[in-house]
C-alpha cells in the first residue's frame, strides 16, 4: 500500500505509538484466538461499533477462520471535544436480532469504559447465547467504570491517539498507524 500518511499534516502528530506492521501482527494473533475459542460455534455474530472500529473490524473479520456474520451499531459519547460526557447515545441500532446468537463486540478503544459498559448491558438484555468483547486499545488510567475485555490488542498510556479508525473531530481515521496527537490540536477545543 502506498504511504498516504502525508495527506494529514505530520505537524499534528507527536509520535507513532504503534506502527502498521505491529498492528497487523497483533490483529492476526487476536483473530487466531477468536477463531480457536469459537471453533465449535455454528455462526458467530460480530458487532462493530461505529465509527471507530471500522478498520479494526474489517481487518479482524477477514482473518477469522470461522463462519461469521457482521453487523454494526453506532454509539456516540464524545462529540467533537476531548472529554467524555459519560452519556452514551445510540445513533444506529443493529439490523439483526441477536437472541440466541454468540456475539462478539468489536471496539477500537476503551477509555472511560462508559461506551462498552452501555453496550454490554444493552445487548445482554436481548438474550444472546454469549457476549464477549474484542478491543484493540485500552487506556486503563482513564477508566471510570470497570468493564470486561475478553480480547485486548494493546494497553496504551493516557494520550490522545488517532489513526487506524480513531479520530479527533472526525479527522485522521485513515492513518495506517496509531499515533499520539499533538496536545495543541485537541486543546484548541477542549
Ligand atoms: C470512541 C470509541 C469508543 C469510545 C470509547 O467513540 O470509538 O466507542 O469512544 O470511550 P469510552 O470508553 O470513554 O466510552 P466516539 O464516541 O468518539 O465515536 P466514534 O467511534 O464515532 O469516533
Amino acid at each position: 500500500m502506498p504511504d498516504l500518511a502525508d495527506r494529514f499534516s505530520s505537524d499534528d502528530i507527536e509520535r507513532v505509538l504503534i506502527d502498521a506492521a505491529t498492528i497487523e501482527r497483533r490483529v492476526d494473533e487476536m483473530a487466531r484466538q477468536v477463531s480457536a475459542d469459537f471453533a465449535g460455534v455454528d455462526q458467530l455474530m460480530v458487532v462493530g461499533v461505529l465509527k471507530g472500529a471500522f478498520i479494526f473490524m474489517a481487518d479482524l473479520c477477514r482473518r477469522l477462520t470461522i463462519r461469521h456474520h457482521v453487523d454494526f451499531i453506532a454509539l456516540s459519547s464524545y462529540g467533537r471535544g476531548a472529554t467524555t460526557s459519560g452519556v452514551v447515545r445510540m445513533m444506529m441500532d443493529l439490523k439483526t436480532n441477536i437472541e440466541g446468537s454468540h456475539v462478539l463486540i468489536v471496539e477500537d478503544i476503551v477509555d472511560s469504559g462508559y461506551t462498552l459498559d452501555y453496550l454490554l448491558r444493552n445487548l445482554s438484555t436481548r438474550n444472546p447465547a454469549s457476549l464477549r468483547s474484542c478491543v484493540l486499545l485500552s487506556k486503563p488510567e482513564r477508566r471510570q467504570v470497570e468493564v470486561r475485555i475478553d480480547y485486548l490488542g494493546f494497553e496504551i498510556p493516557d494520550v490522545w491517539v488517532v489513526g487506524y479508525g480513531l479520530d479527533y473531530a472526525d479527522t485522521y481515521r485513515t492513518l495506517p498507524y496509531i499515533a499520539e496527537l499533538k496536545a495543541r490540536i485537541y486543546q484548541q477545543r477542549a
